[in-house]
């Protein structure tokens, strides 16, 4: 197998590519002076099973464009099978209509992937999971949830007593994944949209009084959807909230945000290269995914489940 890094997140790429002892393809990704994207491959992938490791993160068109160029480069090299390995994929949540006139952009993205020339597609934590449907080609989504549950259990005592809360109705399969690994309860928020990046909370269902929470969501935007959650299960009479996010995407004045509010700690996997914007920041720590993806990645070579990982 071959692996080709965009320039989303090196350190993950280069993580990935220790975990399976197999370096990195040479080549060059990089912009002409107006901006575009221009990838050469150095070496041979005539007949290779190529990874291609790109988030589709900040800043999402270009790191798309750069996903999608290193795809086309490769067909015309002639590369046997191409899998597209997003970590995080963006655009996930225009997954659906939301008004008169608007467009469903995962699926456009999903059209422009395949179309580029992508056999596979290798994610995790998909936004919503009916996504994969969104590509006509075998697409897999890995889960946070074992390599999260696991670092719950290694820094929180009692962790079947903890109570895992979905930060609103969409996340409660998620969540859900979370508890039945810890044996931990459930608890639901029920949070409404105000605009476009605002929301609140409207109702707790379940009761939080002298419980010790974990809220667990697939991704931390401006921080609205979780600080506002652990400020009404404090206000509830939980004694700690945490939080843990497969994707910190991180916008704006979110770290600040979190720092400043009620969370203990927010705790996110690797998917996408926010490190230097969280260094300093005291309740901000990382779950490396690296293992998980190589994995995946050596499986789907091998020709191997990759269900087989979250049995
Ligand atoms: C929404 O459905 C998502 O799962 C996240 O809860 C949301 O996108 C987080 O956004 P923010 O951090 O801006 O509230």
């Amino acid at each position: 197998m071959k692996l080709l890094a965009g320039n989303s997140n090196p350190v993950l790429s280069q993580d990935v590519a220790s975990h399976l002892d197999v370096p990195l393809c040479r080549a060059q990704v990089k912009r002409f002076a107006d901006n575009e994207v221009w990838v050469t491959i150095d070496e041979n992938v005539r007949g290779e099973d190529v990874f291609v490791l790109q988030s589709t993160s900040y800043p999402a068109n270009d790191n798309l464009m750069e996903l999608l160029i290193c795809i086309d480069a490769l067909k015309r090299a002639s590369a046997k099978r191409i899998t597209a390995v997003m970590p995080y994929f963006g655009y996930a949540r225009q997954d659906r209509k939301t008004g008169g006139r608007t467009p469903i952009s995962a699926k456009l993205v999903a059209n422009l992937i395949t179309r580029a020339g992508a056999d596979r597609v290798l994610t995790m934590d998909l936004h919503s999971g009916q996504i994969q449907g969104f590509f006509d080609i075998p697409t897999d989504n890995l889960l946070a949830a074992p390599i999260l549950g696991q670092n719950i259990k290694e820094n929180y005592d009692n962790p079947s007593d903890l109570l895992i809360v979905s930060p609103d109705v969409g996340g409660v399969v998620r969540a859900l994944q979370l508890a039945s690994r810890l044996n931990a309860d459930l608890a639901i928020i029920d949070k409404r949209r105000s605009g476009p990046g605002k929301s609140e909370v409207a109702n707790i269902i379940g009761d939080v009084n002298g419980r010790r929470c974990i809220l667990f969501d697939d991704l931390i935007d401006g921080g609205g959807t979780l600080c506002n959650a652990a400020q009404a299960l404090i206000d509830g009479g939980a004694t700690e909230v945490s939080a843990y996010v497969t994707h910190g995407v991180l916008s704006g004045a979110a770290v600040e945000r979190v720092q400043a509010s009620v969370l203990k700690e927010l705790v996110m996997t690797d998917s996408i290269d926010v490190r230097e914007r969280t260094e300093g920041w005291a309740k901000i720590r990382y779950v490396t995914c690296a293992p998980l993806i190589g994995e995946a990645i050596r499986r789907i070579a091998n020709e191997e489940s990759v269900s087989k990982l979250f049995d």
